[in-house]
C-alpha cells in the first residue's frame, strides 16, 4: 500500500451569509483539526461563480470568508488559508478528472438536483460538474481527511471514486512514473459529532442554509448578541418538556436540532445535555442556548468586523496562502500531466 502524507483540506464558498450550519458542521472543526494536522483551507471561489455573483459581492465575501477563518482562530502562517482562483491548478485538474469521472455518477448528485430544481436545462454547467472541481480541490493536495458537514457526503464519495477510477486507469503509468501503487489517496470525509446537519430554527426538517428567505431561520457569523437572542427564543419548539434520554429525541426535530446545537457549542454529546435540561421547559434551556451562542460567537463577530477593516492585511493572507497552495499544487500537477502522458 502506498503511504501518504496526513493532510486536510476542506473549503466553504464565498455566497454571502456564514451561518452557525457552515461553523458547527464544518469551521470549528477545522479549527480542531489545525492542532493535530498539516490543514489547507480554501475559500472557492471558482464554485461561487456556478451560479450568478455581483463582482462587487463576490469581492467581500471571499474576504469575509476569510476573516472568518482567522477569526475562529484558523493561523495562516502555520496552515495555508487561499481563494481557489489564485491555483490555476484547481481549473487544470478539474478537466482531467472531467474526463475521467462518468456522465452517469453525475447524475446522481442530489445536491444537483435540488440547486437546479425544476430549471434544470437553464442552469450553467458549472453547476453540473461543480462535484468534479470539488474532487479536483481535494485530490490537488492529496488530502487525506476532509471536514465537512453531512451535506457534502455524496460529493465525498464522488471524490474517492474519481481518485480510485484515477488510480485504476492509470496504474500502469503511475507505477512507470515511480509512484507506486496508487497516485491519489481516497480522501476520508470527516462527518461527526452533534451538529453534522443543523436545521432552520423555523422548521426542524429544513436545513439551516444561507439561501433561506427567512433570516430567522439561521443565526449568521455576524449577528450581534441581540438579535442572536431574538432567533434563539423565536425559534420553533413544541409544547412538551424537554426528554431526559436520547430517544425521547425522536419525532421531535426541533428539540433534537436545538439540542444538537448546544452539544456542539459546548463540546458534549446530546446525551450529556439532556442530564442537565431533560424533564425541563424549553423556555429554561433557550436562555442558556443563549448564553452559550453569544458567549462563543459574539467575540468571532467582533474579530470578523475587525479583520474586515483591514482589506490589504486579508489579502496579504490570500496571497502568502496562494504561494505556499500553488507549491503543493504545481508538483501534483506537473505528476498528473506526466501519468497521463502529456508532453512538456
Ligand atoms: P458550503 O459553502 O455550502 O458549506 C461550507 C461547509 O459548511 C457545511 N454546512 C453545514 N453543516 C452542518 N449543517 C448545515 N446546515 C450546514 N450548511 C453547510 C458544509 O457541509 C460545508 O462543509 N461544496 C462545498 C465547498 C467545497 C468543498 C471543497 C468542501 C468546495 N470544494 C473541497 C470540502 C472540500 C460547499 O458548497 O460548502
Amino acid at each position: 500500500m502506498t503511504q501518504f502524507v496526513q493532510r486536510v483540506f476542506s473549503g466553504v464558498q464565498p455566497t454571502g451569509n456564514l451561518h452557525l450550519g457552515n461553523y458547527l458542521g464544518a469551521i470549528a472543526k477545522f479549527v480542531e483539526l489545525q492542532k493535530t494536522h498539516e490543514c489547507v483551507y480554501c475559500i472557492v471561489d471558482l464554485h461561487a461563480i456556478t451560479v450568478p455573483q455581483k463582482p462587487e459581492t463576490l469581492r467581500a465575501s471571499i474576504r469575509e470568508v476569510t476573516a472568518a477563518y482567522i477569526a475562529v482562530g484558523i493561523d495562516p502562517k502555520k496552515h495555508i488559508i487561499f481563494n481557489q482562483s489564485q491555483v490555476a491548478e484547481h481549473a487544470e485538474l478539474a478537466w482531467v478528472l472531467n474526463c475521467v469521472a462518468r456522465v452517469g455518477w453525475l447524475n446522481r448528485m442530489t445536491q444537483f438536483k435540488e440547486k437546479a430544481g425544476k430549471d434544470r436545462e437553464n442552469v450553467s454547467i458549472g453547476l453540473y460538474v461543480y462535484p468534479i472541481l470539488m474532487a479536483a480541490d481535494i485530490l490537488l493536495y492529496k488530502a487525506t481527511q476532509v471536514p465537512v458537514g453531512e451535506d457534502q457526503k455524496q460529493h465525498l464519495e464522488l471524490a474517492r471514486d474519481i481518485a480510485q477510477k484515477f488510480n485504476l486507469d492509470y496504474g500502469e503509468s503511475i507505477a512507470a512514473t515511480g509512484h507506486g501503487e496508487a497516485f491519489f489517496p481516497l480522501p476520508e470525509p470527516l462527518i461527526q459529532g452533534p451538529a453534522t446537519r443543523v436545521m432552520s430554527l423555523r422548521d426542524g426538517t429544513k436545513k439551516m442554509s444561507k439561501s433561506d428567505p427567512s433570516d430567522y431561520s439561521r443565526i449568521n457569523f455576524t449577528d450581534d448578541a441581540d438579535t442572536i437572542a431574538q432567533k434563539i427564543r423565536k425559534a420553533k419548539t413544541d409544547p412538551e418538556p424537554l426528554p431526559s434520554e436520547i430517544e425521547g429525541l425522536g419525532n421531535r426535530p426541533e428539540a433534537d436540532n436545538l439540542i444538537g446545537i448546544y452539544a456542539a457549542l459546548e463540546n458534549r454529546s446530546k446525551a450529556d445535555v439532556l442530564q442537565t435540561f431533560g424533564g425541563g421547559q424549553f423556555s429554561t434551556f433557550k436562555n442558556a442556548l443563549v448564553d452559550l451562542a453569544v458567549a462563543k460567537l459574539e467575540p468571532i463577530a467582533s474579530e470578523m468586523k475587525r479583520l474586515c477593516a483591514d482589506s490589504a492585511y486579508i489579502d496579504d493572507v490570500l496571497a502568502d496562502g496562494a504561494a505556499r497552495a500553488r507549491e503543493i499544487a504545481a508538483a501534483n500537477m506537473i505528476a498528473v500531466k506526466n501519468i497521463v502522458g502529456f508532453v512538456g
